[in-house]
C-alpha cells in the first residue's frame, strides 16, 4: 500500500474525483452532532474529506489515520490551516494495531475499506471498538460490478469490489442510512452507509 501510494499520491486529487463518487454526499449526510464531536477518518489519504469537514464543522475535532506517508504528507499540507483540531497518524488500522487517542463519535471510511485486503473485517471490528456507545460508522465505497474487465482492473489496484462490505456493516451496527447508486451508467455501483453502534 505504501509503495502503491508513493506514486499515486502525486495525481490522486487530480484524478479520483472522476470516479470516487458519493464522498461529498456522505459528508453532508453525517449526523450533525454537537461541539464536542470527534470524527476519525480511517484511510484519510490526501485529507480531502478532513479539509471539507474542518470547513463544514468549525467546532469538530478531526483525526486522520493512514498507512501511506506520501498520502499523509499531502493531508498535512491540505489541513495545515486547521492543525489545531486535526490530528494525523501514520499507522496501519486493524485488529490490535493502532487505537484512536480517544473514542470517536463518528468513524468514516471513504473508499478505503475495499482496499483492506486482507483485514477489512478486522478494521470494521476495530472501528466498532473505537466508537463511543451510540457513535456512528460511516462508509462510502465501491459496491459491485458486472464487468469482468473492471473487476480485473480493480484487483490490480488492490480494490475488492464484490458486495462484501454491506452485509457485515449491517450486522455490526444498526443501519440508519443506506443507499446504493450507479457509477458511470451502471458500470459499477457504489454505496453509502451509516450505522449506529448498538
Ligand atoms: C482510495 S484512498 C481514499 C482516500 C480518502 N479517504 C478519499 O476518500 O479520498 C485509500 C486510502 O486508504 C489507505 N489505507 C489502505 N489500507 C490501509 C490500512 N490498513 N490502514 C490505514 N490506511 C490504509 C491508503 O493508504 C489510502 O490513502
Amino acid at each position: 500500500m505504501k509503495r502503491y501510494y508513493k506514486w499515486h499520491a502525486v495525481l490522486y486529487d487530480a484524478t479520483r474525483w472522476t470516479f470516487l463518487f458519493g464522498r461529498q454526499a456522505m459528508l453532508r449526510r453525517l449526523p450533525a452532532l454537537g461541539s464536542e464531536t470527534v470524527v476519525a477518518e480511517v484511510g484519510c489519504g490526501t485529507g480531502r474529506n478532513l479539509l471539507h469537514l474542518a470547513r463544514m464543522h468549525p467546532e469538530w475535532r478531526l483525526v486522520g489515520i493512514d498507512v501511506s506517508p506520501d498520502m499523509l504528507r499531502k493531508a498535512s499540507k491540505a489541513t495545515s490551516r486547521y492543525s489545531g483540531r486535526v490530528q494525523l497518524f501514520e499507522q496501519p488500522y486493524g485488529a490490535d494495531q493502532f487505537r484512536l487517542p480517544e473514542p470517536a463519535d463518528i468513524i468514516l471510511f471513504s473508499y478505503s475499506l475495499t482496499m483492506f485486503n486482507p483485514g477489512w473485517e478486522a478494521a470494521i471490528e476495530q472501528a466498532r471498538a473505537d466508537l463511543k456507545p451510540g457513535g456512528f460508522l460511516a462508509v462510502v465505497d465501491f459496491h459491485d460490478t458486472r464487468s469482468a474487465g473492471l473487476n480485473w482492473w480493480m484487483q490490480r489496484h488492490n480494490v475488492r469490489i464484490d458486495a462484501h462490505l454491506l452485509p457485515v456493516l449491517a450486522k455490526q451496527t444498526t443501519a440508519v442510512f443506506q443507499e446504493i447508486r450507479k457509477g458511470w451508467g451502471g458500470l459499477w455501483r457504489y454505496f453509502m452507509f451509516i450505522g449506529e453502534k448498538r
